[in-house]
């Protein structure tokens, strides 16, 4: 099970941050089965993971797509592994909604694997409907990737499945188990058409929205999900303990 605590920018002040990343290490070393991912905010990154060799990894809450030094205030993804990511967060609802298209999110794909980074893409529907047309806005946003992707590159990525109307909620909000196992499946029913045979069943996806101790066990349960992408409660070292505790 991958974990990745997506701090966004709730954490302020490197006090803070250092703490979190310790309950991350005491956590990790006292559970098997789950890797531990941290995405704190840009500056933090690289004070948290420069020569770092511990259990846990750092991921980016962005990358910049692009390819020119020419370019004030972007980090791009030699500086995020250089710094000590190996993973990125790309296509985040939070910064689709100031303006990311997909065309823009599918250049960061390929900017993550040039660098050696896992790219973690996020897709996920703003509102369900009863006509089900949220399926086809999931279609769309993964079509819009894989359709600019090598079969190679197809395989790196790992996937966050995060409804957006799910997201920064309470915990009772979070999408029920049973309509995540469906999304699940959807999901890699389109995956088939792009990663041959085995390989779309081995992609990781992941679930976010509102996770946390409280509900990460349920979720987990049968519903097929490898992992979750956790925000609010991961950005808090007890909070973070507790719903990593409750998965092992
Ligand atoms: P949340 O955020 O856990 O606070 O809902 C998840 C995310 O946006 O990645």
């Amino acid at each position: 099970m991958l974990i990745i605590g997506n701090w966004k920018a709730y954490v302020e002040n490197r006090e803070e941050a250092k703490k979190i990343y310790g309950a991350a290490k005491r956590i990790a070393a006292r559970t098997r089965g789950i890797k531990l991912v941290l995405a704190p905010p840009a500056p933090f990154l690289g004070l948290l993971a420069a020569g770092k060799r511990t259990k846990i990894a750092f991921a980016g809450q962005d990358i910049s797509a692009s390819v020119t030094g020419s370019a004030t205030g972007e980090v791009v993804g030699s500086a995020l592994f250089s710094a000590g990511a190996s993973y990125v967060i790309i296509g985040h609802s939070e910064r689709r909604a100031r303006g990311e298209s997909d065309t823009l999110i599918a250049e960061k794909v390929k900017r993550a694997v040039v660098h050696r980074l896992i790219p973690v893409l996020c897709i996920g529907e703003k509102e369900r409907d009863e006509d089900a047309r949220y399926l086809l806005e999931i279609r769309r946003q993964l079509d819009a990737v894989y359709t600019k992707l090598s079969s190679r590159e197809r395989l790196e990525i790992v996937i966050a499945y995060e409804p957006v109307w799910a997201i920064g909620q309470r915990s009772q909000d979070a999408m029920h188990a049973e309509d995540l196992i469906e999304m699940m499946l959807y999901i890699r029913k389109v995956l088939g058409e792009y990663v041959p045979g085995k390989a779309s069943q081995k992609t990781t996806i992941l679930y976010g929205g509102s996770v946390d101790a409280e509900n990460v066990r349920t979720l987990a349960k049968g519903s097929r999900v490898d992992g979750f992408l956790v925000g609010r409660a991961s950005a808090e070292p007890e909070t973070f303990s507790a719903l990593v505790r409750a998965l092992a």
